[in-house]
């Protein structure tokens, strides 16, 4: 009998995380879903037959203890979904001391996808790690030297848009380096979507939940769309380096996204930050 493939979600415990969850569940898959509340990711878990993991990504041990528990679980990866994020007020700082939308949205997936490399690279067909990015992107600024927003004044917005520019830097870093080992990575901004988004941080919450932006938003149904899509086709070379906005490849892109030299300095910071180099 052949082994079942394995499709490790982060942020499955809810929005378009869950609803991709719970599309994907299928008897030939082993689902892995990792959630920030125990409860909510219990409950996607028992509608899907998948297992429930929690790890609070604003701290890096959870992250690796993540990272051994899903190891346990499965000798290989197929998809990873790094999905988990949103929009934080840049203050407090993390348990690690980093500004919350640089850890949660990007150095704990790029932690979580390291310590993974090897069970991605021990997927039969190729495996393909896929980052949910946003069109927020394009108010991001990378600055290597100020990754942690200590000398920018920290808006919101533009830490954000800093976190999810890295998203599709982080992309390009993987087709680049990992392309040997048959791991295949795209990027995909789902659309503004209706979902629990901005409920950590007061003024976000407060856009998402005007009257205007429910007629502007899609349902997180119709966001999960893509990526449910690009999980389902998997290892692709096609897709390698890709963002994509919704289904359309090479969406509106900041244009750091396309810079070798910031991508591997990202690459670079990332590692010694989470003490991987
Ligand atoms: N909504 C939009 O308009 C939009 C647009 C572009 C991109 N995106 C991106 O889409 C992704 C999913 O967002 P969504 O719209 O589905 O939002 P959502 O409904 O708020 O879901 C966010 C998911 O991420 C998890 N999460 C949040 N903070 C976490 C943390 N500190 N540690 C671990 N997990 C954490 C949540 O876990 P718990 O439920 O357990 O807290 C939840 O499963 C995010 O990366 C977001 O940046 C969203």
């Amino acid at each position: 009998m052949p082994a079942k493939r394995t499709i490790v979600i982060t942020g499955a415990s809810d929005g378009i995380g869950a609803v991709a969850a719970r599309a994907l569940a299928d008897p030939d898959i082993q689902l892995i879903l990792v959630g920030r509340s125990a409860d909510k990711i219990a409950a996607v878990a028992a509608d899907t037959g998948g297992i429930g993991l929690t790890a609070d990504f604003a701290s890096l041990d959870q992250v690796r203890e993540l990272a051994d528990q899903i190891a346990g679980h499965a000798g290989a990866v197929d998809v990873l979904l790094n999905n988990a994020g949103g929009t934080f007020e840049p203050e407090p700082r993390t348990a690690d001391d980093h500004e919350p939308n640089f850890q949660i949205n990007h150095l704990a997936g790029f932690l979580l996808t390291n310590l993974l490399r090897e069970r991605l690279a021990a997927a039969g067909d190729g495996a393909l790690v896929l980052n949910t990015a946003s069109a927020g992107n394009l108010f991001g600024r990378v600055d290597l030297s100020d990754l942690d927003w200590e000398r920018r004044r920290a808006f919101q917005s533009r830490c954000y848009g800093t976190s999810k520019l890295m998203n599709i830097m982080f992309t390009r870093g993987i087709a680049e380096r990992w392309a040997d080992d048959g791991i295949v990575s795209a990027a995909v901004h789902p659309g503004l979507v209706a979902s629990q988004f901005g409920r950590d941080s007061a003024a976000v919450g407060l856009i998402y939940r005007t009257p205007l932006s429910k007629v502007a938003a899609i349902t997180p149904e119709k966001g999960a769309e893509p990526l449910i899509a690009l999980a389902q086709r998997g290892a692709d070379p096609d897709v390698n380096g890709v963002y994509f906005s919704r289904f359309r490849a090479g969406g509106r892109e900041n244009r750091q996204a396309h810079d070798p030299a910031l991508i591997d300095g990202l690459w670079e910071a990332s590692d010694r930050l989470v003490g991987l180099g």
